[in-house]
């Protein structure tokens, strides 16, 4: 682990831009009115492209979606599961109760997600910040995780979807055809 400042930011403009890009999700993209803490992720691929997540509560407690799902799944509808190389992750309270100063680190269940797409891409890098950027610390996920549990454990090395399998894809007009007949 690594503690960053804002000056190391002020020195790498692809983080800044990363973590800022994270803490705007949060501002703007929380949906958080139970907890009133607000977290928002950003994904970054090998090709710089930004994935962005945040959090997702429900009045159904238990439900609640955290930031970081939020930008994996969007970076894998991207195409880009298998090529990311880090992760910002900043989060503050807006309910007067909730202190915002405090470094926001991944849940365990996100780890494991994160983890999981790290096996893929080799290595990912989680910047973990406070609400008001004072604090940032960099982590790796294999450092943040340690003795994980992956795809190594499963010895799976299936392909992940049907297109990766080599299956055709669906014909548009066999389709429609398909349901006009039926
Ligand atoms: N939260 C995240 O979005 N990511 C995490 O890694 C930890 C927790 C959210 C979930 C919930 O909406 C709020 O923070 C308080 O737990």
């Amino acid at each position: 682990m690594k503690k960053l400042t804002i000056d190391d930011l002020k020195r790498d403009k692809k983080l800044e831009t990363l973590i800022l890009e994270a803490r705007d999700a949060a501002y703007w993209h929380a949906y958080a009115p139970y907890s009133g803490f607000a977290v928002g992720a950003a994904a970054r691929d090998k090709k710089g492209n930004i994935y962005r997540g945040a959090n997702l509560e429900n009045a159904a407690y238990g439900v609640v979606m955290c930031a970081e799902v939020g930008a994996l799944t969007a970076a894998n509808v991207h195409g880009a599961f298998d090529q990311l190389e880090a992760i910002a992750v900043v989060g503050f309270g807006f309910h007067p109760h909730v202190d915002c100063s405090q470094i926001v680190t991944p849940c365990g269940r996100c780890r494991q997600i994160i983890y999981e797409a790290s096996e893929l891409s080799k290595h990912i890098d989680v910047f973990a910040c406070s609400g008001d950027l004072k604090h940032i610390e960099q982590w790796s996920i294999a450092e943040m995780l340690p003795r994980a549990f992956g795809p190594k454990t499963l010895g799976i090395v299936s392909p992940p979807s049907p297109a990766k399998a080599g299956m055709k894809p669906f014909d548009a007009k066999e389709s429609a055809t398909a349901s006009s007949t039926s």
